[in-house]
């Protein structure tokens, strides 16, 4: 009876084992845009290279489109590890209470897209993504999806459009700040009902990148659209810490390298995509797309660049003025 149990519990082990070694890792990484947008690229082609890299033993489970969560909602799944991985863009980490990343929400803070870099891939990048951990976030890295444009229901050339159109914003004190300093009323609303409020007229309009305009098809319910770079698009790839850390070391340093060339890949896709969707916008006809000449640039910045001074006490003085050194920008007169 004895030699029985004891080939039981022996086989049971074994079993053990081999369940072990053949069950894999799952990651859920949700997202709110399109798979064919960058970030949806970013995010399948981590999946493609983590399984590889890693022989299978771990699985990524993409949900993209806001399936499985919308933004504010994905953040908590994330903090409760509900989802082991997102992207979220930076605005939403300022209602998670770490305002310090608003800063990236700053209306014509970056002059190009290699400031941003300078920034975000620098010690600034750094020290933001550090503040995430006590949140039982883990950032594993940021990727740029460019400048955003303005899409809506009129022209929108001078700065004096706006007054009283209703612009839909991510959840940030920064942009509601800059569309009050447009003159525009700000609402702030979820990524998934953007297109629905355009449609029924809840909103006059928005901001996007090119790329999340078309992806989203906003396009299809704003005939106008004016491509202004008044403010930049990034999102940090993050992780629940305490699951990334409980990582077998191995796997997660793979996971680590697959997550640097899937981010090139999506820096690289977001480039391309944004020139690409402005043609394909362009070609549809039903848009009218106004490119801001350097004169009208001019004229939306100083109307727009007394927001760094007014939401300096959110941020931190001392961050906006190690931003302006990094990039080599000029402060606000
Ligand atoms: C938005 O909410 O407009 C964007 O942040 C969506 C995204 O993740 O690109």
């Amino acid at each position: 009876m004895k030699l029985f149990a004891g080939g039981v519990l022996a086989l049971a082990v074994s079993l053990g084992q081999a369940q072990a070694q053949t069950t894999p890792i799952v990651i859920k990484f949700s997202h709110v845009v399109a798979a064919d947008a960058p970030k949806g690229k970013m995010a399948d082609k981590f999946k493609q290279l983590a399984e590889e890299r890693t022989k299978g033993r771990v699985k990524i489970e993409i949900y993209p489109n806001s399936t499985l969560y919308k933004d504010k909602e994905e953040l908590e799944a994330l903090q409760l590890g509900a989802v082991q991985m997102l992207a979220p863009s930076l605005a939403k980490f300022g209602p998670l209470g770490v305002k310090e990343f608003e800063v990236f929400d700053l209306p014509y803070i970056f002059p190009d897209e290699a400031a941003f870099h300078r920034v975000a891939d620098g010690p600034i990048g750094a020290g933001l993504m550090a503040k995430l951990e006590p949140k039982g976030i883990k950032g594993l890295g940021f990727i740029d999806n460019g400048f955003h444009a303005m899409s809506g229901n009129r022209p929108m050339k001078k700065p004096s459009d706006f007054k009283g159109m209703k612009m839909r914003i991510q959840s940030s004190k920064v942009l509601d700040a800059q569309m009050r300093a447009l003159g525009a009323i700000p609402q702030t609303m979820t990524a998934s009902e953007v297109y629905q409020s355009l449609q029924t007229g809840v909103v006059d309009g928005t901001e996007g990148v090119p790329s999340g305009l078309y992806t989203q098809k906003l396009n299809e319910v704003s005939k106008y659209m004016t491509l202004s770079d008044h403010g930049h698009l990034a999102y940090a790839v993050i992780a629940n810490k305490k699951f990334w850390e409980g990582l077998p070391p191995d796997v997660r340093t793979t996971l680590e390298g697959a997550m640097k060339d899937a981010i090139d890949f999506g820096n690289a896709a977001a480039k391309k995509d944004n020139v690409d969707a402005v043609t394909a916008i362009r070609a549809t006809g039903k848009t009218e797309i106004t490119v801001l000449t350097p004169a009208q640039k001019e004229e939306w910045r100083q109307v727009l660049l007394p927001v760094h001074k007014e939401v300096e006490g959110r941020i931190g003085k001392d961050l906006i003025e190690q931003v302006y050194k990094t990039t080599g920008f000029g402060r606000a007169k």
